[in-house]
């Protein structure tokens, strides 16, 4: 079983594993190696493919005149660099305008994580169609299953990727719409997200069990029923997600910053940074790669205790699986499970962490944990600087805070931080911070929850009757707001 059969198409899918490397066609429906069980890479010839030269590249794009269908792939944050994910033919292509997001210099909130004024930006995924960064990789996945014909999607999801991929398919592009299947956890889903699911129209199993559990059984449903997978271990779901990058170098003038900091769940995100690195690297188009810090909240740490407990490395493909066998059988038999109130990143066995370890290795990268309170608290304090973003999004600004205070980054180094969903998708979490309602769980940190965060802004009641409504307000005026 072992050994590459010979592909050699310019595009291929290839078995992460250097021992093993076993090459399937594009068209191939396949998520793990069948001789090794290791995820899959999509791999390019570029030689034949003709990459372009320079970033700047690019930049011409926006001038050219170009046809309509062409201008379509252009406004698009993900196809408008497809030439570094050279997979499918224009026609083929399903968009919805995703990847219109904003790479922002956060200069009032830099100060607060110990970082120099200009030196802090923001990269907010959540203004994508969707709002979540999940959109960048399900338009390439479903053009991927345009290109196959398939009609059936499913996913196993926390919520985000759930509502990415019930819109696309409902959208589908202007075609008729795809069946979306949806496999949640019990009670693990944010209000938004589930409210976005059901609205597209998903059909929506809500499982007994947590995340974990429901990836497992999405993929026997999906060998099973011919499904086609919408989750991070569909490496076409990566390449698009690879354009985040793209758009962060854009907004730096095409020179890439000291670092970039994103939460880890299922470690999709941070291992299509490291490949997009790599790829631009190998290609010449970047001189420099970044550091990446890779953020775990506290109650769902797999990566975090692999990483420094374990010492689990990529090692140049080497890594230690009868290690990482054994930590699971581990929290199995102590029944330890993910908890935090970041739901997104409720994740105990992280799908991708193979390619996590080689994006750490290639990008020299850090990870760290978060509890529950630093994450509601960096939370609070984006939103106070004019942006916003979900619990899971605000442990890559916690774990930022955490690496500068430690001197891991210093304050004039160039920070990257990605907020990766959007402030309204998990409202609930947001009121109950700012309204001191209910304890506030510290799920994993063994923290005592607290009434009311240091950025907590309740709502005041104040009688119907205007002289005390003016009281209120000369006491608080814009110098002593809170
Ligand atoms: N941030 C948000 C808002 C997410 O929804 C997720 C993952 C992550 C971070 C972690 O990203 O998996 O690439 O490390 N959400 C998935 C879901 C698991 O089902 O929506 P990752």
């Amino acid at each position: 079983m072992w050994g590459s059969p010979i592909v050699t198409d310019p595009v291929l899918q290839q078995c992460v594993h250097p021992e093993c490397g076993r090459r399937y066609g594009l068209t191939e429906v396949v998520f793990r190696c069948r001789a090794c069980g290791g995820l899959l890479d999509v791999r390019y010839d570029w030689e034949k493919l003709k990459a372009p030269s320079s970033l700047s590249f690019f930049e011409r794009r926006w001038r050219r005149g170009s046809s309509s269908r062409e201008q379509a792939l252009d406004v698009s944050g993900v196809w408008r660099f497809r030439e570094l994910l050279p997979f499918a033919r224009p026609e083929h292509v399903i968009t919805l305008g995703e990847g219109q997001t904003l790479l922002q210099r956060a200069d009032g909130l830099a100060p607060h994580l110990g970082l120099s004024a200009g030196r802090l930006m923001l990269q907010y995924e959540g203004l994508n169609p969707s709002g979540s960064f999940k959109d960048n990789g399900m338009t390439a996945a479903f053009t991927v299953a345009r290109m196959l014909g398939r009609r059936r999607v499913a996913c196993a999801s926390t919520g985000n990727t759930g509502a990415s991929m019930a819109m696309y398919a409902a959208a589908a592009g202007g075609g008729p719409p795809m069946q979306a299947i949806v496999l949640i956890g019990s009670g693990k889903i944010a209000c938004g997200k589930l409210a976005q699911t059901l609205d597209y129209g998903a059909l929506t199993l809500q499982i007994e069990g947590d995340f974990d559990a429901c990836l497992r059984r999405v993929v026997e449903a999906a060998d099973r029923l011919n499904l086609y997978l919408m989750n991070s271990m569909n490496p076409f779901r990566l390449e698009g997600q690879k354009a985040i990058m793209y758009r962060v170098l854009e907004g730096c003038a095409w020179e890439p910053p000291d670092w970039i900091v994103v939460p880890g769940g299922n470690l999709g995100n941070c291992s299509a940074f490291g490949k997009a690195f790599e790829e631009l690297h190998t290609l010449g188009l970047v001189a420099r790669v970044p550091r990446l810090a890779v953020i775990n909240a506290a109650g769902a740490n797999a990566l975090y205790k692999l990483y420094h407990n374990r010492g689990i490395r990529w090692n140049g493909g080497h890594w230690r699986r009868d290690a990482v066998d054994a930590y699971y059988a581990e929290c199995d038999a102590t029944g330890r499970r993910a908890r935090t109130l970041a739901s997104a990143i409720e994740i105990g066995r992280p799908v991708n962490l193979s390619k996590a370890l080689r994006a750490l290795e290639l990008m020299n990268g850090v990870v760290r944990q978060v509890s529950d309170e630093e994450i509601l608290d960096h939370r609070a304090l984006v939103g106070r600087f004019g942006f916003g973003c979900e619990p899971a999004s605000a442990a890559a600004v916690a774990g930022l805070h955490q690496l500068v205070r430690e001197q891991i980054i210093g304050r004039d180094e160039r920070v990257v931080c990605v907020l990766t969903g959007h402030q309204l998708k998990d409202a609930e979490t947001i009121v109950g911070y700012h309204a001191g309602v209910g304890a506030r769980e510290s799920a994993g940190t063994g923290a005592t929850p607290r009434a009311a965060g240091p950025w907590s802004n309740a709502p005041r009641s104040v009688p119907d009757r205007l002289e005390d409504i003016i009281e209120v307000l000369e006491s608080a005026g814009p110098e002593n707001p809170a």
